[in-house]
């Protein structure tokens, strides 16, 4: 039973995410690349809320709106950033119109996104916003969908939706949408730099079919390695077996990969590399002192936005 519009009014975050690990072990016959990604949630995070609308008396299906609007003020040059399109160009509008098409259900949706997480930058914004949208329809819309018939739905958005219904770090594989949880992990602080301009990812992937195939290990054994780092707090173990198999092609597309590799190479880093297929940069420090110290740093160098956050 779908939920009156007066009974039901939610708010949810829809968190970033990095890529602490990015492995690309080969290209898949449907065009996708076959991944292992170790994946955190943060802080760092949109706003979603959702409030059901009934179908029309007419009996068609109830509008789907998505507003969308900045968390910072217009004003503040420093913070401005590019927001993802309203309406029907909008990720969250197209989960939603999935999400009423596969369940046969005739309601729809006001939706208003408040967004901090920049775009293109492979930190998940768009497919978090997704994945945050079809949980709360699937409760606004009375569907009670268990969470495995949603994360099918959620792999036809994007390959990082099931990430984020799964809500906490994971292993994923697949081309993405294979989650496994994993607990037990040490909270990490960050400092992120993003630039002005964005990736596409499948540009970067493209990019990455035209380089040579690079030989450096077990990818397994690096994997284990930087779990085991993680939770035993081992900060030389984790600097050491992160990494990002797409970061090469990054850099091979943007120049600012690499001039910001090399200014956080400069700063006591636990670690730092490209998130995805990026466009944001981050580090990884020891406390939320520490970032905000190297965060400071990197602001006087003009690399974009830098963002303080902290898994989550
Ligand atoms: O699934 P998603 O929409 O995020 O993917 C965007 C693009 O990134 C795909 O069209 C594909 O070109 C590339 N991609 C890939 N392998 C993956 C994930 C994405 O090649 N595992």
């Amino acid at each position: 039973m779908y939920l009156r519009k007066a009974e039901f009014r939610r708010t949810v975050g829809a968190p970033a995410k990095l890529n602490l690990y990015l492995e690309v072990l080969g290209r898949r016959d449907d065009g996708y690349h076959e991944l292992e990604t170790l994946l955190v949630p943060l802080r760092l995070r949109d706003s979603l809320s959702l409030e059901p609308t009934p179908p029309t008396k007419a009996g068609r299906p109830g509008p789907i709106h998505v507003r969308v609007c900045s968390a910072f003020p217009l004003e503040s040059v420093a913070e401005k950033q590019d927001l993802p399109p309203p309406g029907e160009k909008n990720l969250v509008f197209q989960a939603l119109e999935l999400l009423r098409r596969a369940s046969g259900c005739s309601h729809g949706a006001h939706v208003e996104l408040v967004k901090r997480v920049p775009l293109a930058a492979g930190l998940g914004g768009g497919s978090s916003d997704a994945a945050a949208a079809l949980a709360l329809a699937n409760r606004a819309w009375g569907l009670h969908w268990d969470p495995q018939r949603l994360a099918v739905l959620a792999a036809e958005i994007g390959s990082d939706v099931p990430f984020f219904l799964a809500r906490g770090p994971a292993v994923c594989r697949g081309r993405g949408e294979r989650v496994e949880p994993v607990a037990g992990l040490l909270p990490l602080h960050f400092v992120i730099a993003k630039p002005r301009w964005g990736l596409q990812t499948n540009d970067v992937y493209r990019a990455l079919d035209s380089q040579p195939p690079a030989e450096d290990g077990s990818h397994a054994d690096r994997l284990a390695g930087l779990l085991r780092a993680l939770r035993r707090g081992s900060w030389s173990e984790l600097g050491r077996w992160m990494g990002n198999r797409l970061q090469g092609a990054a850099a091979a597309l943007l120049p600012w990969v690499e001039q910001t590799q090399a200014a956080f190479a400069q700063l006591d880093f636990v670690g730092h590399q490209l998130t995805g297929s990026g466009t944001a940069y981050f580090g990884v420090c020891r406390h939320a002192q520490h970032a905000r110290r190297l965060a400071t740093i990197l602001r006087t160098r003009h690399l974009g936005l830098v963002y303080v956050t902290r898994s989550c």
